[in-house]
């Protein structure tokens, strides 16, 4: 799949700009703070609903507006999806799509799918598990849009879970109805348990391939599921069930005590390792990056098989990061997947021969019209 169009009105610093892409290499180049990161991000506001540093919508309005409108044209094997999320800080966010508007947010899902590469995405590797569920889910989420509706539901039965758990130390009486809550929440999470552990074993296998290819095979890189409800592998699906009721009922006074959920796929995690050692406390700041690389490349290989998709990549400013090695491998691998590439100094790719690229360069959010 590849986007040909773009149009991008009261969006962060942009007022009214239109924008034709290449299904090859998109360069888009400029001083600091001009607003190159700014398309990356409408363009993963597309795929997936959200901004992809942000969780407030509204930041994304150009200051002094009243709303933003992004619409954008994606080409497909199948079909040509026309895109458009319309945000007004007094209504809802709208989204349509081929014209329609659709009343569900997960109804965007499939019809772009992008893989972000950003400097940020270090915290994958640094900061806490939050990092990673959210890697985990808004991937499985644009390859599964029946993913995305489960998660909102087991997100919606922990919020009013949470919201009884405080209100039993007022009212011991609710405690009776704790029950209700439990069922859905083990439910709803035992199928997610399931698609996340499914889901990192495949990535683990291509970002595996992926990180040998990139080392030489000096380095071995491995990932692992690592649920907040932990039973051994081979467990039936009703043992786990068994096993996360009782788990509830025996930390039933802990939960009152903390007035919150402690068990559940909240509080999941992903354990990355280089060479058997955690890659956390003992990866090098390289090792670390060179790790997020591979992990990048191996989601656009599984998107590729579970799709039969080719995403689009957006590559925000990491090109000066990576060693000469790196990027050599990394623009090798380019051929067949549309790139876009932000970056402040163009001229980092006149080196790199044999691929077609297209340049744009913005300027205060404008683009710059070519000679
Ligand atoms: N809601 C908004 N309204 C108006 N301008 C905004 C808004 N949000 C961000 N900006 C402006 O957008 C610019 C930043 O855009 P962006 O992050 O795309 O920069 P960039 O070109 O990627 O820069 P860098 O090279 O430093 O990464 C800043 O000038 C900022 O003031
Ligand atoms: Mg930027």
């Amino acid at each position: 799949m590849y986007i040909t169009n773009l149009v991008l009105r009261n969006f962060r610093n942009y007022d009214n700009q239109e924008f034709d892409f290449s299904e090859n290499i998109n360069i888009i180049h400029g001083d600091n703070g001009q607003g190159k990161t700014n398309i990356l991000e409408s363009l993963f506001l597309c795929a997936c609903g959200r901004s992809h540093r942000t969780s407030r919508d509204d930041e994304m309005i150009k200051h002094g507006k009243g709303g933003y409108y992004v619409k954008l044209q994606n080409e497909k094997e199948v079909s040509s999806p026309e895109l458009e999320i319309i945000s007004n800080k007094r209504v809802k966010k709208i989204i349509r799509i081929n014209g329609i508007t659709v009343r569900k947010l997960g109804e965007l899902m499939g019809n772009l799918r992008v893989v972000m590469f950003s400097p940020e995405d270090l915290m994958l590797i640094k900061e806490g598990p939050s990092e990673r569920r959210r890697f985990i889910d808004v991937t499985l989420s644009q390859i599964k849009r029946s993913y995305f509706y489960e998660l909102q539901q087991y997100m919606r039965i922990l919020v009013q879970r949470n919201n009884l758990l405080k209100k039993i130390s007022e009212n011991k009486k609710l405690a009776d109805t704790l029950c209700i809550w439990d069922e859905g929440l083990v439910e709803s999470g035992i199928r997610i348990m399931k698609e996340r552990s499914l889901f990192v074993k495949k990535l683990n296998s291509y970002a595996k391939k992926r990180h040998e290819l990139i080392t030489g095979k000096k380095e071995i890189i491995n990932m692992e599921y690592s649920p907040s409800i932990k039973i051994k592998e081979e467990a039936g699906g009703q043992q786990l069930r068994e096993y996360y009721k009782d788990k509830l009922k025996k930390n039933r006074d802990r939960e009152l005590n903390a007035g919150t959920t402690l068990y559940g796929i909240q509080r999941d995690d992903l354990i990355i390792s280089l060479n058997g050692s955690d890659i956390r406390q003992y990866g090098s700041q390289g090792q670390q990056r060179t790790a997020v690389l591979s992990l990048k490349l191996g989601e656009i290989d599984l998107f590729k098989s579970e799709t039969s998709e080719t995403p689009v990549l957006l590559l925000d400013d990491v090109m000066s990061e990576l060693d000469r090695h790196r990027k050599g491998y990394l623009m090798d691998n380019l051929d067949d997947i549309q790139t876009f590439i932000t970056t402040t100094d163009k001229e980092v790719f006149k080196e790199i021969k044999g691929i077609k690229v297209e340049y744009k360069e913005i300027k205060n959010g404008v683009l710059v019209k070519g000679p």
